[in-house]
């Protein structure tokens, strides 16, 4: 389980100070994924990197499973597989040698990073190019060794960004899958998109992001009652133009 508790990041320059976060909490349970949703700019990078402590907060902390990402930074990242928009894959590699750098540095034996390899390639349709260089591979096959790579040690705690990134339909549809299964397994899934098809196929609860608050936070179905809407976007539009009217 994750608990955000009023987290708050200031980004300071020389020049400029941006206040990317301004009091953001929320709750992802076992079993569910958890959607934030929000316009370029709204603080969903901030926020995922905060909980995979690739960012310290200002104000405000995380609990995974009982442990605070402020104190034990490193206890966390092996509790956790996070996908950022930025998650390096070497091209002098080929996918399953990629595997097994990443599973090696995650403290596997061969037969773990074989076992679980196995399980990922399949998963996400890679069988066929896991002998392949990574410079080789196209956007959506790096995308989904992306994946794998974060999930090679089997987490509990799944921390993706933007997961469907530069994906056609069918490849968005793998990763969908990819995911439902995880919650099938119990996992604790929190995802960032501004693709609010894929919220809307995946999530149990969202929360839309706006300027870096929190402009709302339920289970989908409930959301676009209270809103008296009949999709997400009209859910988003609603939200996100009050608070521009606001500010
Ligand atoms: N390292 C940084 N230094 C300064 N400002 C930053 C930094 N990282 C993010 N910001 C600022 O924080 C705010 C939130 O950025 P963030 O990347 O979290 O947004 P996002 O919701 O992920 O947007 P997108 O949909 O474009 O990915 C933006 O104003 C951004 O310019
Ligand atoms: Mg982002």
């Amino acid at each position: 389980m994750i608990e955000v508790n009023n987290l708050k990041k200031v980004f300071k320059s020389t020049k400029k100070k941006v206040e990317a976060l301004k009091g953001i909490s929320f709750k992802a349970y076992p079993g569910e994924i958890f959607g934030l949703v929000g316009p370029n700019g709204a603080g969903k990078t901030t926020t995922l990197r905060i909980l995979a402590t690739m960012l310290s907060p200002t104000e405000g902390d995380a609990v995974i499973d009982g442990i605070s990402v402020k104190e034990k930074p490193m206890e966390i990242r092996k509790k956790i597989g996070f996908l950022s928009t930025e998650t390096g894959l070497y091209d002098k590699l080929t996918g399953e040698e990629t595997l097994k750098f990443f599973g090696k540095l995650s403290g596997l034996d061969e037969k773990e990073i074989k076992e679980r390899s196995e399980i990922l390639f399949k998963s996400l349709g890679l069988e066929k190019d896991r002998k392949r260089l990574v410079s080789e591979y196209s956007t959506g096959m790096k995308q989904k060794l992306s994946i794998a790579r974060a999930l090679i040690h089997n987490p509990d705690i799944i921390i993706f960004d933007e997961p469907t990134n530069g994906l056609d339909i069918l490849a968005t549809k793998t990763v969908v899958d990819f995911l439902l299964d995880m919650k099938e397994k119990g996992k604790t899934v929190v995802i960032s998109t501004h693709i609010l098809d894929v919220i809307e196929k995946v999530c149990d609860r969202v929360a839309i992001i706006h300027k870096g608050k929190i402009a709302a936070n339920e289970h989908l179905e409930k959301l676009k009652e209270n809103h008296n809407a009949q999709t997400l976007e009209e859910v988003f539009f609603k939200l996100v133009s009050f608070e521009e009217e606001k500010s």
